[in-house]
């Protein structure tokens, strides 16, 4: 008997056809393939159930808790500032510290307000999604993640408030200066992508000049703190709210009332358009327009020293791009470190990866709006600190060739 005959008259047969006789059942139960694929693999609705760090669930959840969660730290810095003794109690009284307390838990509240209202947003425009965070269907609980809300409430005043005005005014000029050179009537039928775009002033700001931009950004801290300034529900005039954003951290400051300033916000309201679109997802499932050959820019912000893996992100820039399309760059090249980057490289190398990846960077002799250049910024910094952190980025144009 050849080994074929004793393969099709043996268990070996039965034991492969089970999987595929499997299949074909989910397939005629569930109807749709991808369906089959996601109950087996566990696909993105099934691993839903454990919201990622970055998710709508986790975001909103951490909103919600922002009052509580703060509140508890409050708590413990009471509970250490009363295992003193008496006596440096008494000082600390006399210094005005324990108003200082209380002045922290009003500025709780009036953070509170901002979050809970991004929070209750969040629940009218997801309500599908957030049935389940918010019943306690989830176990665990999802656990709020107090500095992801903190951080995205600087950015508040990073993008939207007059006192970042300062630190945008540095790091958008040379960005906007080369869109500039674009011809306006032009500029109509110009897409333009802006990933990982934070709270979207940049992406705003491009889509003002007149070009149909789209504000990618992966993280819901972000992507519901920015809706919450698009919505007409939560937001209607300039300056309408308030927040105290530096209150959370009594390091560097000259006095408590710059400790507790209120930042009122936003200086302009943004409204989505078709000239700005938002795109809540991974840059990299990010693809060209319909019916174009591609993207006429790629704006990158402190972007590219984000990506896991940067040698990915260049080419998806590159693949996104019409030939002839330019990326235009701004960043410092702050890697993760503790090697959850697959490559953390010096600005030589990217460069040089740039040039391999098919891009022509521009050097000294191009015209000065594309000449790559050193930016000295801030990023989300305490104006009033007597703390700096001042970043030497660097700014490049790259293009597509041909
Ligand atoms: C350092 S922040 C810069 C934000 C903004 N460009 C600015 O300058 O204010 C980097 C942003 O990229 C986002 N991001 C990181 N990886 C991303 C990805 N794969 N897709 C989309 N956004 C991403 C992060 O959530 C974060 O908001």
């Amino acid at each position: 008997m050849s080994s074929f005959h004793v393969f099709l008259t043996s268990d070996y047969l039965l034991a492969s056809l089970i999987p595929l006789v499997l299949f074909v059942l989910s397939l005629l139960i569930l109807g749709n393939p991808k369906d089959v694929l996601e109950v087996i693999f566990g696909g993105s609705r099934t691993r839903s159930a454990v919201p990622g760090h970055f998710s709508l669930q986790r975001a909103a959840a951490s909103y919600a808790q922002y009052t509580q969660l703060a509140r508890g730290e409050l708590s413990t810095m009471r509970k250490s500032y009363g295992g003193m003794s008496w006596a440096h109690r008494r000082i600390g009284y006399d210094l005005g510290y324990t108003k200082k307390l209380a002045r922290l838990e009003e500025s709780i509240q009036v953070n509170g307000m901002v979050a809970s209202s991004i929070a209750r947003l969040a629940k009218e425009e997801f309500p599908e999604e957030m049935d389940g965070a918010h019943s306690g269907l989830l176990r665990p609980p999802i656990a709020g993640d107090l500095g992801r809300v903190r951080e995205s409430l600087k950015h508040f005043v990073r993008d939207w408030s007059q006192e970042g005005c300062g630190e945008r005014e540095k790091i958008f000029g040379p960005i906007l200066a080369v869109l500039r050179e674009a011809d306006p009537v032009m500029r109509a039928r110009m897409q333009v992508l802006v990933p990982g775009a934070g709270l979207g002033r940049l992406a705003w700001e491009i889509s003002e000049l007149g070009f149909r931009t789209t504000a990618n950004e992966l993280s819901f801290f972000m992507n519901l703190a920015s809706r919450f300034l698009l919505s007409e529900k939560t937001t209607q005039r300039p300056n309408q709210h308030v927040l105290q954003p530096f209150s959370s951290w009594f390091s560097h400051q000259r006095t408590t009332d710059t400790l507790f300033r209120s930042v009122s916000f936003p200086d302009v309201v943004p409204r989505l358009s078709d000239h700005l679109v938002l795109a809540e997802k991974d840059f990299l499932s990010i693809r060209p327009p319909e019916g174009s050959d591609g993207f006429d820019f790629v704006v990158t912000l402190f972007f590219i020293d984000t990506s896991l893996n940067v040698i990915e992100t260049i080419e998806h820039i590159h693949s996104l791009l019409r030939p002839g399309g330019q990326w235009i760059n701004l960043g410092p090249l702050l890697w993760t470190g503790g090697g959850q980057a697959a490559v953390e490289l010096s600005l030589e190398e990217v460069l040089k990866l740039a040039e391999m990846l098919g891009f022509d960077v521009s050097d000294d002799h191009a015209p000065q709006h594309l000449r790559p250049r050193t930016v000295e910024c801030e990023y989300t910094a305490d104006q009033t600190a007597m703390m700096k952190w001042l970043y030497q980025a660097e700014f490049w144009v790259a293009t597509k060739r041909l």
